[in-house]
């Protein structure tokens, strides 16, 4: 964008100048069935796996409902037979126990205190976790990934005070909220002992192998032990053991570096000014030139017990320092913790850390560390559909002190960088990563990458499209893979080094004038897929985050506002299940037990292109949820229901 406003990665170039092998050849011979057993994850053992399974009547016909057109109207549009209801508005009250609920000033008038209290911004990824046997009494975890500052503060960035940075750190982070509902209405419980906020300046610890090294440490924490805050909160994970894995993905816009930041800043994508917040002018932490360690206290997976507000969050170093888009948990065949990570930028990879430990009975208590100790991995994905994970291990494939590690401390803060040495497939922005509940096959969302194809970075087996502005999603399998062996003889155990993968979908308009933005998809069409989910029937829901720059226009102008939709995986049909206001992203998504409720994230409804709202005209794109008579537009958490009380999806 150019005036360095807003997540600009989605125009940015992408960091990643490394000469590790591109593949050159599409294997037009690659499109096997992969067949769908079930069984192979039958050792799944998530709190949510089993009690969803047990608890699945899975009435009604799957992708029965009707499905819903494409859409430029500034409301959020479900099927006939559902209704939605919003739930948690940005400036909401937490509903925090024995703390004040202060409401929403539409002037946007709150104080940073008050916003401390309150729903942070630009939900993101969310997990529900139930509280007790009834599927519709739990707590959801929310992500609140950037501020709008425009629409934050009354006279936006106008002026410029230590204030207007704390309040918008106090926008970051993330919620826990307790949610209830009775008699078809779902609410926020008030003076909750669950309810929580965590922001950009909460108390956090390191844990695993970098915790305390030396490129950790800072004036203010000179052990490298004890991070300030969580950023950029993008996708989210649920452990089998009960707690949220929150990502922080583009943390280094909130860093000022120096005009001429060095290679292992550059690999990150610091730069003077960040993506604009102005934060270093009052914090001198986010002032790169007086604290050059702080960058490396983000880009981390961040664990946090919902069910315990005093937990301290922990930064698990083991899982490496990227963008973190999200990361989904799994169980190998033995039981051991497998997370699926993708680092959201152009020409970025796909990452998987496996556990040294099984998991054990007993919830979180039981499974303190078990993220502190295993193996991370970086995938390479070869032609005619086979790949592989490369181990990011000290001492292996090249990752010495001679290529600048000399631990896997080192390994793991410059993480991109050993990836790049141990020869990663670059790929068109890793997003969302959903694992199939019974059958283990992991479906990932490749949002887009319009650099794909110029200076020489050209298409590849796996990224198949140059100018990939519409994105695709591909899936593979793991286990001992043979030349000639057939997909469905892979075990699909999780902690394998080898898999076999195929596209799912290419993203497009079918109607588009240039035949690479026409796609394949069996059914209602999208572009830039980003959050992914599977439900515990195994119906894949795939939502849009079209950036508010290409949307409505050029090949984008058929396909809408961003949307949901819902997706058989054994078969690729695709319907569209709801689209959304102005200006916004869809995200989070996350199901009861039951699967009689989902909810969703309605993101930045009235975005303008520039990422940065005027504060003259804050509706001057969306007035989604409050309507005219409202302030202005307001990210926030909805449930969806069918009305007649039935299953999700059907
Ligand atoms: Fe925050 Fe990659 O989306
Ligand atoms: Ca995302
Ligand atoms: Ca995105």
């Amino acid at each position: 964008m150019g005036q360095g406003f807003g997540r600009d990665y989605e125009q940015g170039e992408g960091v990643n100048t490394t000469c590790n092998p591109f593949i050159h050849e599409v294997d037009g011979e690659r499109r096997h069935v992969l067949r769908c057993t079930t069984a192979a994850v039958a050792l799944l053992m998530g709190s949510h796996t089993l009690t969803a399974s047990a608890a699945a009547p899975a009435k009604g016909k799957p992708l029965g409902f009707t499905s819903v057109p494409t859409s430029s109207a500034d409301a959020l549009v479900v099927p006939p037979e559902y209704d939605a209801q919003v739930l948690y508005r940005w400036g909401d009250a937490t509903g925090i126990a024995g703390a004040a609920a202060p409401a929403f000033s539409a002037d946007a008038s709150n104080s940073w205190q008050e916003q401390l209290l309150q729903s942070g911004m630009h939900h993101d990824g969310m997990e529900y976790f139930p509280l007790d046997k009834n599927p519709r009494h739990g707590l959801l975890a929310i992500n609140h990934e950037y501020t709008d500052d425009g629409l934050l503060h009354s006279d936006g960035m106008k002026t410029w005070t230590a204030d207007k940075v704390r309040k918008s750190q106090a926008a970051h982070g993330v919620s826990v909220i307790e949610v209830v509902e009775r008699a078809g209405v779902w609410r926020v419980m008030p003076n909750s002992r669950y309810a929580r906020r965590i922001t950009g300046n909460t108390p956090m610890q390191f844990s695993g192998p970098a915790a305390g090294h030396a490129l950790l440490k800072t004036s203010a924490d000179p052990e490298g032990m004890r991070p300030l805050g969580t950023l950029n909160n993008c996708a989210a994970g649920q452990t089998p053991w009960g707690t949220f894995l929150t990502c922080e993905e583009n943390w280094n816009g909130y860093f000022s570096a120096q005009n001429k930041p060095n290679p292992d800043e550059a690999r990150y994508g610091l730069r003077a000014k960040g993506f604009g917040y102005r934060w270093h002018e009052f914090d001198e932490r986010f002032d790169v030139a007086k604290h050059p360690n702080e960058p490396h206290r983000f880009g981390w997976v961040v664990e946090i017990d919902p069910q315990d507000p005093t937990q301290t969050p922990i930064k698990r170093t083991a899982l490496g320092r990227i963008k973190h888009e999200g990361a989904t948990t799994t169980l190998s065949r033995d039981g051991r913790a497998v997370v699926y990570m993708g680092d959201d930028e152009r020409f970025e990879y796909i990452y998987k850390f496996v556990s040294r430990d099984k998991v054990k009975p007993g919830g979180y208590r039981a499974n303190k560390d078990i993220l502190d100790h295993g193996t991370l991995y970086v995938a390479r994905f070869d032609a005619q559909g086979y790949g592989r994970w490369l181990p990011l291990v000290h001492g292996e494939g090249g990752l010495n002190a001679a290529s600048g590690f000399a631990s896997q401390a080192d390994v793991v803060v410059k993480c991109r960088q050993a990836a790049d040495v141990v020869g990663a497939t670059k790929m068109d922005r890793p997003e969302w990563v959903a694992v199939h509940p019974n059958t283990g096959e992991v479906f990932v969302t490749l949002t887009n990458n319009s650099s794909r194809g110029k200076d020489g970075r050209m298409a590849d087996a796996a990224n198949p499209r140059n100018d990939n502005i519409m994105g695709h999603i591909i899936r593979w399998r793991e286990g001992k893979s043979r030349q000639g062996d057939a997909v469905s003889r892979l075990d699909g155990d999780a902690s394998a080094t080898e898999f076999r993968w195929m596209h799912f979908a290419l993203a497009g308009d079918p109607n588009a004038d240039k035949a690479e933005y026409r796609g394949t998809i069996k059914g209602d069409m999208y572009g830039s897929p980003d959050g992914l989910q599977f439900d515990a029937s195994g119906l894949l829901w795939i939502q849009t985050d079209i950036s508010t720059s290409a949307m409505h226009k050029g090949a984008y102008k058929g396909i809408g506002n961003n949307m949901m939709l819902c997706a058989d995986p054994a078969t690729g049909e695709t319907k569209r299940f709801l689209t959304g206001p102005a200006g916004c992203e869809i995200t989070g998504v996350s199901f009861t037990p039951d699967r009689r409720a989902v909810f969703i994230n309605i993101q930045h409804p009235g975005e303008t292109a520039s990422e940065r709202s005027d504060p003259a005209q804050p509706k001057a794109v969306s007035h989604w949820p409050d309507g005219p008579a409202g302030g202005r537009p307001r990210s926030a958490t909805v449930v969806i229901r069918r009305k007649d009380g039935g299953i999700v999806g059907t």
